[in-house]
């Protein structure tokens, strides 16, 4: 692929594997990372960075100009749920505000493709297991709020603009590769954490909620493998760069394998991986966490023509161990 791509979050842990992947096909890749949760080490040395926001209009210009970009991948963005209820301004800023001063740069630069990382928080509790795009959106946090905004202001802006979109819906991005992996300060994800007590590094895993309708009680997620994830990507792109009937189009797909596990069952498979005893800690439910997420996949199979190869629930906490074993501090170790 001969892409420019600007990608916006690149030091982050999802957007540092879509810098490689991009990398890997043959792209010119510009990273912007203000470096709030992401790390400097995590970005390919392929790739030219420059450190600093996305609402930062003149460096997104002046980034866009002069690297000749023509397709932009926005990772960038606040990710904490329980940090946007406490905070929802300090989201809307930033995953709403800052990021439509990055798209309008990119329309007035004649940029043609968008790709988004929106997230399964845009549905908030559906009521119906798996997930279509067609479900209503009721996000039940702030953080949710933003990733649907902003898939309303692409909708928006794209129509007859010349710019195709698509959003992509992750569920729950999981695992490494054996270059990156997840480095988060509060870490609040599942699996690095479930790892964490197999490691000895703390005391227990919490289990938050058992008595949920679910099989075991526990609650079920839709785990994808990051590496999975940033295959969806570079054929985003392949697919808003080549299809011409999508121009002026704004599209939005999920990203899971249609398979939900529940907290049990990953802490089962972490004792088998890590042959540690890995202690859980049963606790009252959390407010707000629905008891089952899990994404119906058919369009993004048909749309992008992507499959999961990589997404066992063996195969993400295996390569999510070996990267925490040679990593034990992160990009720090
Ligand atoms: N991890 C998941 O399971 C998941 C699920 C659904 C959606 N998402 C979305 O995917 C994206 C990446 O998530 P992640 O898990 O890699 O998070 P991350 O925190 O590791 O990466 C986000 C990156 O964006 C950078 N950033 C934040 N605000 C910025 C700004 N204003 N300007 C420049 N850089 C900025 C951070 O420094 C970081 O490197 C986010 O948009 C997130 O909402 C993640």
């Amino acid at each position: 692929m001969t892409a420019r791509v600007l990608v916006t979050g690149g030091a982050g842990y999802i957007g540092s594997v879509v810098v490689d992947q991009l990398l890997d096909q043959g792209c010119h890749v510009v990273v912007i990372d203000d470096l709030s949760s992401g790390h400097r080490a995590a970005v390919d040395a392929r790739a030219a960075f420059a450190q600093g926001s996305i609402g930062d209009r003149a460096l997104v210009e002046s980034l866009l100009a002069r690297e000749r970009v023509d397709a932009v991948i926005h990772l960038a963005a606040f990710a904490l749920v329980a940090e946007s209820v406490a905070n929802p301004e300090k989201y809307r800023a930033n995953n709403v505000t800052a990021a439509r001063v990055l798209l309008d740069a990119a329309l007035r630069a004649h940029v043609r493709c968008f790709v988004f990382s929106s997230s399964c928080a845009v549905y908030g509790h559906p009521a119906i297991v798996p997930i279509t795009e067609d479900t209503p959106q009721r996000p039940v946090n702030p953080y949710g709020e933003t990733k649907r905004d902003f898939e309303r202001v692409l909708t928006e802006y794209t129509a007859d603009r010349g710019m195709t979109a698509v959003s992509l819906r992750y569920f729950n991005a999981a695992g490494a590769t054996d270059r990156r992996g997840e480095d988060h300060d509060p870490e609040t994800h599942l699996i690095p954490n479930v790892l964490a007590a197999a490691a000895g590094q703390r005391a227990a895993v919490p289990v938050f909620g058992t008595d949920y309708e679910t099989a075991d009680g526990t609650a079920v997620r839709d785990y994808i493998h990051v590496a999975d994830i940033a295959d969806a990507h570079v054929r985003a792109l392949e697919l808003a760069q080549d299809g011409d009937a999508a121009r002026g189009s704004h599209i939005a797909l999920n990203l899971g394998t249609g398979t939900g596990h529940s907290v049990r069952q990953v802490v089962e498979v972490a004792r088998r991986v890590t042959g540690a005893a890995v202690p859980a800690q049963e606790q009252p439910r959390r407010p707000g966490d629905p008891p089952a997420l899990v994404a119906a996949v058919g369009r993004a199979r048909a749309v992008l023509g992507w499959r999961p190869t990589r997404s066992s629930l063996e195969d993400i906490l295996k390569t999510a161990w070996d990267w925490y074993r040679a990593h034990p501090h992160g990009y720090r170790s």
